[in-house]
C-alpha cells in the first residue's frame, strides 16, 4: 500500500500537535497514529503500515471502513442539495424518520436530529424536563454519557469531575457492577439500590432515569437478566421516564439492532449516534415514544441546532442502514459473538493477567489484573507502565484498539469476518505474552 497524502506520517503528526488539540489529553503526551486510509476492518498509516481496526475507531465505524454505497450516497446527497435550515424538510431528513421508526423499538416514532451522541442526551434531557415538568434525573456510576455540560453531569466517571460543579439535579446511583475486585449484584439487589434511590430522592420529583442499555467505555457492562425489565417497571410506576443511551451499544454492536432489544425492554427516550452512520458524516438523534411526542404538538420544544437534520448526514445515515440489512450485518454481530466468547476464553486460559473478559455480538472486553490476584493492572481512572507497554505491543504488532485503565477492548467493525476475528486475538494473544515475559 503506497501513501495517499502529499505529507508523510511523520509531518502530519507533528503539524497536527503544534496547531490542534488532542481530546482528553495532556497535549504534551499524545503521539497518534497518522491514518491516511482504511477499508473494511483495517486502516493504513501514509507509509503504508496496516492495523487492524479492533474498536472501530472509536467503537462507532460499525459498517466498515470505506464503503462505496455510503460514500456514494454522501457525494450524491452533496451534489444536489449540501445544507438546508433546520426549518426546512428534506427528502433525506423524511426518509430517515420513516426508517428509524421502523427499526426502533415499540412506539418509539419520532426523532430530534443532532451532531453526536452528547448533544442527543442534552436534547432528551430538556425533553424529559418539559414532558414531565419534573427536575431530578438518576444516572449511574460507571457511565459517560458526552461531553458537553449537562451530558457530563450525567456522567459518572472521573470525566465529570474536572467539570463540577456541573447542572444540577442530577443524582448518580450504584451499578450491578462493583469493579472486578467486589463483582456483580444479583438483580435483586441492584433494583433495590435504585428503588431506594428513587424513595429517598420522591419519585414525583424525578424526570428521567438515563442508562446505557450496555455501558461501553466503563467495562461493556451487560445488565443481569430482569434488571432492565425491572427498571422498566419501576419507571412506569412512577412516572419517570427511562432513557437509554444507544449511542455506542446501538445499531448492531450486540447483535441486535438495539441492545434493549435483548431484554425485550422498550425505553421511553433512546438516544443514539456513531452506528447511525457509522461516522462517515457525524449524526446523533433522540427518538421518542409516540405519547411523548404528542406532547410537543401545542408545547414549543426549546432546542435547537444549525445542522439538526443536516441532509449529509441524513443521507449517509440511510445508505448506512441499507447497508447493515443488504449485508445482515447484525446477523454477523450476533452470529460472530459466541466465535469472540471462544477466543477470550481462550485468552483467559492462556494468560493470568487476564482477569475478566466479557462479550455480547461484537461488543468485546477484557479486564486485566496481577497474575494471581483481582488486582487490576492499573489503579481505577488511570493507567500504569504495564498498560502503557501493553498499548505500545498491540501498536507495533499492527492492532489498534481502546486501552483504557487496566481494561482494552475487542470491538471491530461488524462486517469483520471470522479469520479476520481470529487474526486480531493472535495479535492480543502475541501481546499478552510478551507483556507477561516482563512482568
Ligand atoms: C454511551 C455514550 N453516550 C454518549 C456519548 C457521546 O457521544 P459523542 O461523542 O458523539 O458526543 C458516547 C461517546 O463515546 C457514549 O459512548
Amino acid at each position: 500500500m503506497t501513501t495517499t497524502t502529499e505529507m508523510s506520517g511523520a509531518e502530519i503528526v507533528d503539524l497536527c500537535r503544534r496547531h490542534t488539540f488532542f481530546e482528553w489529553s495532556a497535549q504534551g503526551v499524545v503521539d497518534p497514529i497518522p491514518m491516511a486510509r482504511a477499508k473494511g476492518a483495517f486502516f493504513w498509516t501514509p507509509e503504508g503500515k496496516r492495523y487492524i481496526d479492533f474498536n472501530s475507531q472509536l467503537m462507532c465505524v460499525n459498517i466498515g471502513h470505506g464503503d462505496d454505497r455510503v460514500i456514494r450516497a454522501i457525494s450524491d446527497q452533496a451534489a444536489a442539495l449540501a445544507y438546508a435550515n433546520p426549518f426546512m424538510a428534506t427528502e433525506p431528513r423524511a426518509k430517515l424518520g420513516a426508517k428509524l421508526a421502523q427499526i426502533t423499538p415499540g412506539d418509539i416514532d419520532v426523532f430530534f436530529f443532532t451532531n453526536g451522541g452528547a448533544e442527543a442526551n442534552e436534547n432528551a434531557i430538556k425533553i424529559a424536563r418539559a414532558f414531565t415538568r419534573r427536575h431530578k434525573i438518576l444516572a449511574r456510576y460507571r457511565s459517560y454519557h458526552g461531553g458537553t455540560h449537562g451530558a457530563m453531569a450525567l456522567t459518572g466517571d472521573p470525566r465529570r469531575w474536572s467539570t463540577e460543579p456541573g447542572m444540577p439535579g442530577v443524582i448518580h446511583v450504584l451499578d450491578p457492577y462493583h469493579g472486578i475486585e467486589r463483582g456483580w449484584d444479583s438483580t435483586d439487589q441492584a433494583l433495590a439500590v435504585l428503588e431506594e434511590v428513587v424513595q429517598l430522592e420522591g419519585p414525583q420529583n424525578i424526570a428521567a432515569i438515563f442508562l446505557e442499555t450496555v455501558s461501553g467505555t466503563n467495562g461493556v457492562l451487560i445488565p443481569p437478566d430482569g434488571y432492565l425489565e425491572g427498571v422498566r417497571k419501576l419507571c412506569t410506576t412512577h412516572g419517570i421516564l427511562l432513557v437509554c443511551d444507544e449511542v455506542m451499544a446501538g445499531f448492531g454492536r450486540t447483535g441486535e439492532w438495539f441492545a434493549v432489544n435483548h431484554w425485550n425492554v422498550v425505553p421511553d427516550i433512546m438516544t443514539m449516534a456513531k452506528g447511525l452512520t457509522s461516522a462517515y458524516v457525524p449524526l446523533g438523534a433522540v427518538g421518542m415514544r409516540r405519547h411523548i411526542a404528542d406532547y410537543f404538538r401545542d408545547h414549543v420544544f426549546q432546542g435547537g441546532l444549525t445542522y439538526n437534520s443536516h441532509p449529509l448526514a441524513c443521507a449517509a445515515a440511510l445508505a448506512n442502514i441499507s447497508v447493515y440489512e443488504d449485508d445482515d450485518l447484525i446477523g454477523n454481530a450476533k452470529r460472530l459473538g459466541p466465535v469472540m466468547a471462544h477466543l477470550l476464553q481462550d485468552l483467559a486460559r492462556r494468560h493470568p493477567t487476564v482477569g475478566a473478559h466479557r462479550n455480547l455480538g461484537l461488543f468485546g472486553i477484557v479486564e486485566l489484573v496481577r497474575p494471581g490476584t483481582t488486582t487490576p493492572l492499573a489503579p481505577f481512572g488511570t493507567t500504569s507502565p504495564e498498560m502503557r507497554k501493553l498499548s505500545q505491543l498491540f501498536r507495533e504488532l499492527g492492532l489498534y484498539t481502546f486501552v483504557r485503565w487496566h481494561n482494552f477492548f475487542t470491538n471491530p467493525p461488524l462486517c469483520i469476518t471470522e479469520s479476520e476475528l481470529g487474526e486480531g486475538f493472535s495479535i492480543i494473544d502475541a501481546a499478552l505474552t510478551r507483556l507477561e515475559e516482563s512482568i
